[in-house]
């Protein structure tokens, strides 16, 4: 199946094609255009265009907004295969990131409905007297956005639905490995009305079509999400340009001796090793006191060996491929060097692209199983003495997105949320749940900013004061 890229409302082929394949048995999904500097030169064109027309304002953009919203919500069962097809991801995985890019088109429509400036008290200081002074959100402009492969539809969503109700045309980049949930997800706005040139969709390899879309004068902000490397390249080619983060983590989670650990165990089941671990908040690292550690270690490797490892398109599958045979050798690697140093790994076993979900005890803190981003089906467990202990483990890492704390201690758990240096600190959950309308982001290399519809909002937009004197 031939699925045409979308360039200022028009289908675009090319003659060169990029093969989109299923991460689990390489069947082929579809073929979208390799496109490159063109085509991106003509979609910022065309978005450039709609902006200077200014005929789509926030009821509309409200509307627009809510109708998708409604279209997928009905549409749930094909979104969600076609997720499972080209991502490799478990279907009961897929419906739930269908329905959560529901929600996120909702909470854009919220925004589109609510987007206000604000009054300022001239009078305030004495030179303002007799003056009126308030201050419009005014959109950024043409927007670039570069989507990762592991949430191919509701990470779309979290970049155009809060551009849509900000003002703002967009250039998408979709992921290489998985462009056709975000074709089809702006098919879908567009059936709901929106303006067909807004959102072009430019395929195509980084080199080709991401590096001179990052490189192109005109848009005016770049949101990014995906690895540390690529961010940081992007940051660095558009200094002048306001860049939107969202990178990468070793999540950790502080789990202390009062804490219910069938909750613990069940939740780390499944927040280490959905999508086979291939989530920014995919928990990591379990810090776990040493009254508890051989029993949580012990459980959690019982639990973690039921996880069934699997065909994504079968209901019962809960732990899927890896994105490429490349990214699950790298993993396997990974684990070999830590069997190497002495920990002790159960699980962890190479079939092509699948991996069976690992568990490592307490890895020495240098190897890539605890410092680096796994993003593959493992979780290390390290003991520890001490509440301090813990928060300077969790600490120690380049990435600060999202940790987690079982406590049924109200004082530890204040204590956490205050010294935890993470965008998002949850008390007896996992650091993998979030809420789409959460501010969602984190310090250091986990990125500089917060997604989350009203959030993103804010940063799609400038405040322009206006004073009228009289
Ligand atoms: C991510 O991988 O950054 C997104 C995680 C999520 O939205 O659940």
């Amino acid at each position: 199946m031939q699925v045409p890229a979308r360039i200022g409302g028009r289908p675009v082929s090319a003659d060169e094609w990029i093969e989109v394949l299923s991460p689990f048995d390489g069947s082929p999904v579809a073929r979208v255009p390799a496109l490159g500097a063109e085509h991106v030169a003509e979609a910022v064109a065309a978005a450039s265009a709609a902006l200077a027309r200014g005929d789509f304002p926030q009821y509309r953009r409200a509307e627009v907004l809510e109708r998708a919203a409604e279209l997928l919500a009905e549409r749930t069962e094909e979104f969600a295969v076609t997720i499972a097809r080209e991502a490799g991801k478990p279907i009961r995985d897929a419906r739930a990131e269908t329905l959560r890019c529901v929600d996120t088109l909702r909470f854009s429509a919220v925004e589109a409905r609510r987007l206000s400036g604000e009054v300022i008290p001239m009078d305030a200081s004495a030179s303002g007297v007799g003056r009126l002074g308030f201050a419009l959100r005014h959109p950024v402009g043409v927007i670039a956005a570069i989507s990762p492969f592991n949430f191919p539809l509701n990470l779309v969503a979290h970049k155009l639905g809060p551009a849509i109700a900000a003002g703002c045309p967009v250039v998408l980049k979709p992921a290489e490995l998985t462009p056709v949930s975000a074709i089809r997800l702006v098919d879908l706005l567009v059936e709901a009305g929106l303006p067909a040139d807004w959102i072009s969709v430019v395929t195509g390899t980084g080199p080709d079509a991401g590096t001179p879309l990052v490189a192109h004068p005109v848009p005016a902000l770049i949101t990014f999400t995906g690895s540390v490397a690529v961010g940081r390249r992007i940051q660095d080619t558009a200094p002048r340009k306001r860049v939107l983060l969202e990178l990468g983590s070793n999540a950790p989670v502080i789990v202390e001796p009062d804490a219910d650990l069938d909750r613990v165990v069940a939740q780390v089941r499944l927040g280490g090793f959905s999508y086979a671990g291939q989530s920014c908040i995919s928990t990591q690292r379990v810090l776990a006191h040493a009254d508890i550690y051989d029993k949580l270690l012990h459980e959690l490797k019982i639990a973690v060996g039921s996880l069934r490892v699997g065909d994504p398109l079968d209901e019962d599958t809960e732990v899927g491929p890896l994105i490429s045979e490349a990214a699950a050798k790298r993993v396997e690697d990974w684990l070999d060097r830590a069997r190497a140093a002495g920990a002790e790994v159960t699980g962890g076993v190479r079939h092509g692209t699948l991996i069976t979900p690992a568990v490592v005890a307490d890895p020495p803190r240098d190897l890539d199983v605890y410092r680096q981003e796994v993003f593959g089906p493992v979780v290390t467990v390290t003991p520890y003495t001490h509440l301090a202990e813990a928060i300077g483990l969790a600490n120690d890492s380049d990435f600060g997105l999202q940790a987690g704390v079982f406590t049924a201690d109200l004082g530890v758990a204040l204590r956490a949320a205050r010294e935890l240096e993470f965008g998002g600190v949850l008390i007896n959950q996992v650091p993998t749940f979030r809420a789409d309308q959460q501010p969602y982001g984190g310090l250091r290399d986990a990125g500089n900013t917060r997604e989350g519809p009203a959030y993103t909002v804010q940063e799609m937009t400038e405040l322009r004061f206006v004073m009228v004197s009289a």
